[in-house]
């Protein structure tokens, strides 16, 4: 495996081609998030008016923060502790700066602890329809009921899926897996919206999806939503993305790739409320209920394990084979990007030990798995409390720390040594002039601001 050194001389990885790169982050983005969370939140939040904020947000917030912390990644060659403290002027701002890296790390492990949970669900969900078709009915059951054994069971099998890819490293593991997992993911997901536009009822759920509620958007709930749905689905603030930064070349071009990213990921999004709600429209045309009493759209958890097998039961022969493929898209969709999560404290400790990876892996990936099944364990207050701790609260505000140190701290030499190391990247150009300045007054007021709002 081609390797580079780090300041410790040890051998890092390094992504072997830029459309490896461009698979693995946005597999890393395109997640559970995109399919799941961004359909059912646009649903019940204002339709097209939620779409239009998050678009927004994306493009004025999370893009410029996902080159900023691909920028630091690649410049740190590191873990995102050391790569931050590498930014850091004096031994004050070189601590904050690793403890913000360090915060960073806990968060990937702390969105594990839900993500694996829920990944579970969808690989156990993807097999429930083979065991019916094969007479095991029992077992079918037990795949799909939520019960503490399943839950355990698969968040268990689900981690080791994780593992067996990052153990492999960063050429053989992660770039290999994302480069066979992604065109399925855009095959499968493509095929679902052109099977499910041409059922009946379907052009009620895409009415849904484009009208515009501005008075529900305009909610802090809301709009904080949106906020934690775009550094989410971007996978920022978590060092996910550092980490694949650190494993780019440097004369890779920044601005170019998380473009590239940041289009798939909203593409997926799109494309899978163009899936979801006309679905929940065919399963509501088929008798299947999916308003609660007060005229609210079922919540997320409960359209896709029930009423979409239940909108599934309606299909007569295809029933099986359309809930293996879009439990399959699911399970997919999570496995990109729970690599990326494991990988985070996973290079951290490789790089502050002399531990091979192989090991390393196996011992980060006990202890994430441990703390899964705490909340396997505790469900109904650690599930929730992890997903509000980790995405309402550390993501952004790593995310403002990430900010302030690429605007304010980033020694201007350095930057632009960054910059012009780029194949094609004019450090002149209007995009290299104006990101710096964004980055510096921009996204952190819009953080403030939107933090804010959920005081
Ligand atoms: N971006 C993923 C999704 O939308 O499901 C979730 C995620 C992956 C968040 C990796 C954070 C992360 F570091």
């Amino acid at each position: 495996m081609a390797a580079i050194q780090n300041n410790d001389g040890a051998s890092r990885g390094h992504f072997g081609s830029r459309f490896g790169f461009i698979m693995a982050a946005a597999g890393s983005a395109v997640g559970v998030g995109n399919i799941w969370g961004f359909p059912t939140q646009a649903a019940s939040n204002g339709g097209g008016a939620f779409l239009m904020v998050y678009m927004f947000l994306i493009f004025l917030l999370g893009y410029p923060m996902l080159v900023a912390e691909l920028m630091v990644g690649r410049h740190g060659q590191t873990n995102p502790a050391d790569a931050m403290a590498k930014l850091g002027r004096s031994p004050v701002t070189k601590m904050i700066g690793s403890l913000i890296g360090l915060a960073s790390i806990i968060c990937a492990a702390m969105i594990f602890s839900f993500y694996a949970v829920l990944s579970g669900w969808f690989v156990s969900n993807t097999l429930a329809p083979i065991a019916t078709m094969v007479g095991a009915d029992e077992v079918s059951r037990w795949l799909i009921d939520f019960s503490f054994s399943r839950n355990a069971v698969f968040t268990l099998v689900f981690a080791l899926m994780c593992i067996y890819v990052i153990q492999k490293g960063v050429q053989d593991g992660i770039e290999k897996w994302s480069k066979r997992l992604m065109p399925l993911l855009f095959a499968i997901l493509i095929a679902s919206v052109i099977y499910i536009l041409f059922q009946p009822g379907a052009m009620e759920g895409v009415s849904a999806l484009f009208t515009v509620d501005f008075e529900k958007v305009m909610h802090p709930d809301v709009i904080i939503g949106a906020l934690g749905q775009t550094f989410f689905s971007l996978s920022i603030g978590t060092g996910a993305m550092m980490i694949y930064g650190s494993y780019l070349k440097a004369n890779e071009n920044i601005s170019k790739l998380a473009v590239h990213v940041t289009f798939m990921d909203t593409g997926v999004a799109f494309l899978a409320a163009m899936l979801i709600l006309p679905a929940m429209y065919v399963a509501k045309h088929n008798g299947v209920t999916i308003f609660d009493g007060s005229g609210n759209l079922l919540s997320s958890d409960t359209l896709v394990f029930t009423v979409l097998p239940a909108l599934f039961a309606t299909m007569g022969a295809a029933e099986h084979i359309v809930a293996i493929i879009f439990f399959a898209l699911m399970s997919v969709a999570a496995l990109t990007s729970a690599m990326s999560v494991v990988e985070v404290p996973t290079s951290y400790i490789v790089d502050k030990t002399a531990m091979s990876r192989k090991k390393v892996t196996w011992i980060v990936g006990a202890a994430l798995t441990a703390l899964a099944m705490a909340v396997v364990s505790n469900f109904d207050f650690m599930f929730g409390f992890m997903i509000k701790l980790a995405t309402e609260i550390t993501q952004p505000l790593v995310c403002l720390g990430l900010a302030i140190f690429v605007g304010w701290l980033w020694h201007r030499n350095s930057l632009l040594t960054e910059i012009k190391g780029q194949d094609g990247a004019d450090e002149n150009g209007i995009f290299w002039k104006v990101w710096p300045l964004y980055v510096k007054f921009v996204c952190p007021a819009l953080i403030i601001v939107l933090i804010s709002t959920t005081l």
